[in-house]
C-alpha cells in the first residue's frame, strides 16, 4: 500500500448536485459510517466503511466517532482588511465605508501591517471552517503581496485582488486606471495559479471607478482570460441612486458592468439585494455569479435579497454565500446560512438546511467555477474537509442527544447548526487532508 493514503472514518454529507432543483434524494449524500480514502491530498474514495474497509486493510484510519465531516466551506465575498472593522456601528453603506472603512484599510499601504492582519484573517477562516475564499485586499499591492504571502504559506485554495479605486474616496486610497493596470498586472503574473491561488481583478464598484478604470479592468480580463471580475452591486438603495447620476446613459447598475464588459462567467457580483428581473436574466444568460451575503445585508440595513429569483427555473444564477467582513458579523458560513434562512423567512421564502449547505459548499464551488477541485467528495477533489461537532455545546448535546439514520433527522440536525451554532461547531479543518486547525477542548 503506498504511503501516501490516508483514510477517516465518520459520518459524511456532501452534495452531489443541486437541491434547488433535484430532490434531497438525488442531490444530498449521506453516509452514516463512512470512509474516505485519500491519496496525495486528493480524494480517492468516499464510501460505506464496511464495504470499503477490506480494500484499504493496513492503512491509518483516522475516527471520528459521533462527529459529521462535510467538504470546508467557500466564502464567495469577503474583505481581509476589514476584520478589525467588524461591528462598527450605526451606518449604512456609504457613509459606513466613508467613516470606517476607508480610514481601516489605509494601514494597508504596509506590508508587515497587512501580513499581520492576513494572519490572523486566514486562521479565522479556518476555525470556522472555511477553507476557500474570494478576497477582497485593499488597493495597495502590498496588502495583496500580504495576503497571498500567508495563503501560500497554509497551502489554502483562494482567490484574491488588488481593489482598483480611482475616484470618490479620499485621496490616500485612489489609484490611477494606469496604475491599478500595472499594478494588477505584475500581481497576476507573480500570483495566478501560484499553486493553489487565483487572481481576480476586482474593482470596488462603480461609485469608485471611472469608466476609463472599468474599461482598464475589461482589457485585463482580455489579457488574462482566466482570471476572475469581483465587484459589488446593487447592494443599497443610495449606493443605486448615485450609480445613476454617475452613469446616467445607462439603463442600470448592471449595465454599467455589463457595457464595459465585465459581465461573464467568471464574474461574482457581490449582494444584488436590489435586481431587476431583466438583471437576474442577464446575469443568468452570461452565466455570472452572485455572493448573497445575508449578515452583511441585515447589518448595513441593505434590504433582503430574493433567493427564490436567483434560484428560478426560467432564469437560474450561480450562488454562494459570502460572509462579506467586516458589513458582515461572523467569520462563521454556519452562521450565514442560518442569517440566510432567516432572510428568506422575512419574505415568506423557506430556504432548508441542504439548500443552505449546498450554497456554502458545491453552490459556492460552483459560483467560483472551482467545482472539478472543491465543493464534494467526488474522487479526484481537493481533500478540504471539516470535522463538525453537533454537540459542541451543552445545549446542542441536550438539542442533539437523538442518533441520526435518515435524511429527514440529519437535516434537522445541521439545521440546529446553522441556527445555533458556531466556530465551536467546527472540531477540525483538514487542507489537502493535512490538519491545518483543531479545536481546543
Ligand atoms: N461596496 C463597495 N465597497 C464595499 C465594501 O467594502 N463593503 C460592502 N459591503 N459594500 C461595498
Ligand atoms: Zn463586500
Amino acid at each position: 500500500m503506498s504511503a501516501q493514503l490516508k483514510a477517516f472514518r465518520c459520518s459524511f454529507l456532501d452534495f452531489v448536485d443541486d437541491p434547488f432543483y433535484v430532490s434531497e434524494l438525488e442531490s444530498v449524500r449521506y453516509i452514516v459510517d463512512g470512509l474516505l480514502v485519500i491519496e496525495n491530498g486528493l480524494v480517492k474514495e468516499l464510501g460505506d466503511y464496511e464495504s470499503l474497509q477490506a480494500k484499504y486493510v493496513g492503512i491509518e484510519i483516522t475516527s471520528y466517532p459521533g462527529m459529521l465531516i462535510m467538504p470546508g466551506f467557500i466564502d464567495t465575498h469577503v474583505h481581509f482588511p476589514q476584520t478589525e472593522a467588524i461591528a462598527s456601528y450605526g451606518e449604512q453603506l456609504l457613509e459606513w465605508l466613508h467613516k470606517y472603512i476607508f480610514p481601516t484599510e489605509r494601514k494597508f499601504q504596509e506590508f508587515a501591517y497587512a501580513q499581520k492582519v492576513a494572519a490572523i484573517f486566514l486562521d479565522e477562516l479556518l476555525k470556522n471552517g472555511t477553507t476557500t475564499a474570494l478576497v477582497f485586499a485593499a488597493v495597495y499591492p502590498e496588502s495583496v503581496e500580504a495576503f497571498f504571502t500567508e495563503a501560500h504559506r497554509r497551502n489554502l485554495r483562494a482567490i484574491a485582488g488588488k481593489v482598483m479605486m480611482d475616484r470618490n474616496a479620499p485621496d490616500y486610497l485612489v489609484d490611477t486606471p494606469e496604475t491599478s493596470y500595472q499594478q494588477s498586472k505584475q500581481l497576476i503574473e507573480k500570483w495566478h495559479k501560484n499553486g493553489r491561488l487565483l487572481y481576480a481583478v476586482t474593482p470596488r464598484f462603480a461609485i469608485t471607478s471611472s469608466a476609463e478604470q472599468l474599461s482598464v479592468a475589461s482589457r485585463l480580463l482580455d489579457e488574462f482570460p482566466d482570471v476572475y471580475l469581483h465587484t459589488h452591486l446593487s447592494e443599497n438603495v443610495d449606493e443605486i441612486a448615485f450609480v445613476k447620476q454617475l452613469f446616467p446613459e445607462n439603463e442600470g447598475y448592471l449595465d454599467v458592468y455589463d457595457r464595459a464588459g465585465l459581465v461573464t462567467n467568471r464574474s461574482i457580483f457581490a449582494h444584488g439585494v436590489y435586481l431587476t428581473d431583466a438583471e437576474f436574466a442577464r446575469l443568468s444568460e452570461a452565466e455570472s455569479a452572485i455572493a448573497f451575503c445575508p449578515t452583511s445585508n441585515l447589518f448595513l440595513g441593505s434590504g433582503l435579497f430574493k433567493i427564490e429569483q436567483a434560484k428560478s427555473k426560467e432564469h437560474p444564477v450561480k450562488l454562494g454565500l459570502g460572509t462579506d467582513i467586516g458589513a458582515g458579523t461572523s467569520f462563521s458560513l454556519l452562521q450565514t446560512a442560518g442569517e440566510a434562512y432567516k432572510v428568506a423567512q422575512l419574505r415568506k421564502q423557506k430556504l432548508s438546511p441542504f439548500q443552505a449547505l449546498f450554497l456554502a459548499t458545491l453552490g459556492g464551488a460552483r459560483a467560483l467555477g472551482l467545482e472539478d477541485k472543491i465543493g464534494n467528495f467526488e474522487t479526484g477533489k481537493e481533500a478540504d474537509f471539516i470535522v463538525i461537532d453537533p454537540e459542541c455545546t451543552e445545549l446542542l448535546a441536550f438539542r442533539n442527544s437523538e442518533a441520526t439514520t435518515t435524511l429527514k433527522e440529519l437535516a434537522a440536525k445541521v439545521f440546529t447548526l446553522m441556527i445555533v451554532g458556531s466556530d465551536r461547531t467546527i472540531c477540525a479543518t483538514y487542507i489537502l487532508g493535512n490538519l491545518a486547525y483543531e479545536r481546543p477542548n
